[in-house]
């Protein structure tokens, strides 16, 4: 017998949000009044299936995060973030020690659907170490070199492109940020030790609020579906 399953949601949320360009760190900037980071773990509360939740926010924000708590059958927790977001999510992970499944889940992709939540925990105890969603890539991507000029041309079809939450075996990303190596996400460390990375069908909603642009459209999402985060998949 192992140990009850103990699934763990930490919420990186203590970036300062440079591409968006707002008075405040992004996950505290309203989406249809509601910060991003209260939509974010509105979403992960609805999605029925995570037992705890820790916010990695900035140090000076640390207040107003414990202050937009939910109050509900889920503990939420909140410590302080890093300069780079793997530092943040390394001091969510020492916050968890009881954890045996860990989700990382960007508080800036506030709208994702807690179906999209669900499936992806739902791979996880069916025992994959780790499963991430990803969309087929739209765009052409090109390699290019240091001059801009084109290196190659992936196929597209063997390409997706990765969202959050990514879902591990909590061990297995314990042993991937021992290493100390550099990555743009989480995945990419456990990659690195070799281990299978799961991609599931991912959910448009689920894109990551990066420029003014996106927030405009999570705002027009929302005013036109007010009541997302608190639908229940
Ligand atoms: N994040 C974090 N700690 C950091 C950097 C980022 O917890 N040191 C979080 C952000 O708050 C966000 C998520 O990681 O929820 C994804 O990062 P990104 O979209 O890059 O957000 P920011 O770093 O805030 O934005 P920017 O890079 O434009 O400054
Ligand atoms: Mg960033």
């Amino acid at each position: 017998m192992g140990s009850p399953r103990h699934i763990v949601a930490l919420v990186p949320a203590a970036g300062q949000g440079v591409r968006l360009g707002e008075q405040l760190p992004k996950a505290f900037v309203p989406v249809g009044g509601t910060p991003m980071l209260t939509l974010a773990v509105d979403g992960l509360i609805a999605s029925g299936v995570v037992d705890h939740i820790v916010i990695m926010a900035p140090d000076a924000l640390i207040d107003a995060a414990v202050a937009m708590l939910p109050a509900g059958p889920v503990p939420v927790s909140v410590v302080a973030g890093g300069v780079e977001r793997t530092d943040s999510v390394r001091a969510g992970l020492a916050a968890a020690p009881l954890a045996t499944h860990v989700l990382v889940h960007d508080a800036a992709r506030a709208l994702t659907p807690p179906s999209l939540i669900a499936r992806v925990v739902a791979e996880l105890v069916a025992g994959h170490p780790a499963v991430v969603p990803g969309l087929p890539v739209t765009d052409t991507v090109k390699a290019v070199d240091a001059d801009s000029v084109v290196t190659g041309t992936p196929d597209r079809a063997g390409l997706r492109a990765i969202q959050t939450p990514q879902g591990f075996d909590a061990r297995l990303l314990r042993d991937a940020y021992a290493q100390n190596l550099p990555a743009t996400d989480d995945a990419g460390l456990v990659e690195m030790l070799g281990a299978p990375v799961r991609v599931i069908p991912g959910d448009p909603l689920a894109f990551k609020i990066t420029t003014q642009l996106d927030l405009r459209l999570a705002r027009t999402l929302l005013a036109d579906n007010p009541t997302r985060a608190v639908v229940r998949p």
